[in-house]
């Protein structure tokens, strides 16, 4: 296994503008030997008697788990901070909450709304921060689907994405930053009311340029698919987002992700084609939101076709998250 995340230590991530392109390499690398190791049951301890702070404004199924879950099978202790459990905002400021927790625990994770208040934390608390998603980004999702991706197609360099949604979301944003690090390309496939901030994107397209791949904006979705191995999206209103419900239902519906899609990508039948989706989805009537209104995002057929990876891409939030943990807070070599 090639990578060393020697460089990482100490380290916080708010954004993957934290990783060099190598760094990012050497963190998934070391998440596939972790998945390794825990598929042979290897349990080393490699954050043995480390304790870690869980402090979540948003909710959560997977990221949450996966912090929990990594920390415990490798010694550590996680402890969850929901909104109304400790006294920030009401009582205490955040700088005086951030040095708090800074001398009781060894790594902080934080989700919420505005970026600034991570940024803030990462300022004041002393130790290692890690995104855990905000309302501007969501790093270590990108992390896992870079690893599903990879462990596909056994590369990133030259892979085509195309994501069909909200183009200018906290994961998309997230992805294209990880696309674009890793020669990638990738297209954003979105109405013009969701495009991202076109000098973004000219930035974004020549650092993957630079690393052999493109990043790019199509509105058309069919024209965006063409050529794709991996078919991405997201949910149209993202948490924060409930009042514009309805108008992104309106204005996305021609971009939900179908079989006609994926046939239009020409990578179904040759086994070259990947679905992914961060998850939690809306793609039946299963849910309080699409009991009426049936699926959004993604149709059902897609969600669950075979060529669907969403459920390993989940299982991978915990090796991912594990990686940057032990890179974070480890403090021997990893053999
Ligand atoms: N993908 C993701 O972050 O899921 P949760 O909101 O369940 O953590
Ligand atoms: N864009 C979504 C991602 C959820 C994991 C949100 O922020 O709600």
């Amino acid at each position: 296994m090639t990578g060393n995340t020697k460089c990482l230590r100490g380290r916080s991530l708010l954004t993957l503008m934290d990783l060099t392109g190598e760094e990012l390499k050497a963190l998934l690398d070391l998440a596939a030997r972790l998945k390794e190791r825990r598929a042979h049951a290897r349990r080393d301890g490699l954050l043995r008697y480390r304790t870690i702070a869980l402090l979540f404004e948003k909710s959560s199924t997977r990221t949450r788990c996966a912090f929990v879950t990594a920390a415990a099978e490798e010694g550590a202790t996680a402890e969850y901070l929901g909104l109304h459990d400790i006294h920030l905002g009401s009582k205490e400021s955040l700088p005086d909450t951030a040095r708090v927790l800074g001398r009781m625990f060894d790594g902080l994770a934080f989700r919420g709304y505005q970026h600034d208040t991570v940024v803030q934390l990462a300022r004041h608390a002393g130790i290692p921060v890690w995104n855990a998603l905000t309302d501007d980004w969501h790093p270590t999702q990108a992390l896992a689907d870079l690893q599903t991706i990879r462990e596909t197609f056994g590369t990133l360099q030259g892979l085509r994405i195309s994501y069909c949604g909200d183009g200018r979301n906290n994961v998309v944003k997230s992805l294209i930053l990880g696309a674009a690090k890793c020669g990638m390309h990738l297209v954003d496939c979105t109405p013009p009311q969701l495009a991202p901030d076109p000098s973004w994107i000219k930035e974004m397209d020549r650092c993957a340029q630079a690393a052999g791949g493109s990043i790019r904006v199509i509105h058309e979705p069919l024209e965006a698919v063409a050529g794709a191995n991996v078919l991405y999206t997201d949910v149209w209103a993202s948490m924060g987002e409930e009042l514009q419900f309805n108008e992104r239902v309106e204005l996305l519906r021609p971009y939900q992700v179908t079989m006609d899609m994926a046939s239009a990508t020409g990578n179904l039948e040759n086994g070259r084609l990947i679905f992914l989706h961060c998850l939690p989805a809306f793609h039946n009537h299963a849910t309080d939101v699409t009991r009426e209104i049936g699926a959004l995002e993604v149709s059902d057929e897609v969600f669950e076709a075979p060529f669907s990876r969403v459920f390993d891409q989940a299982e991978n939030r915990v090796h991912t998250i594990k990686a940057l943990m032990v890179a974070s807070l480890e403090s021997e070599e990893i053999k």
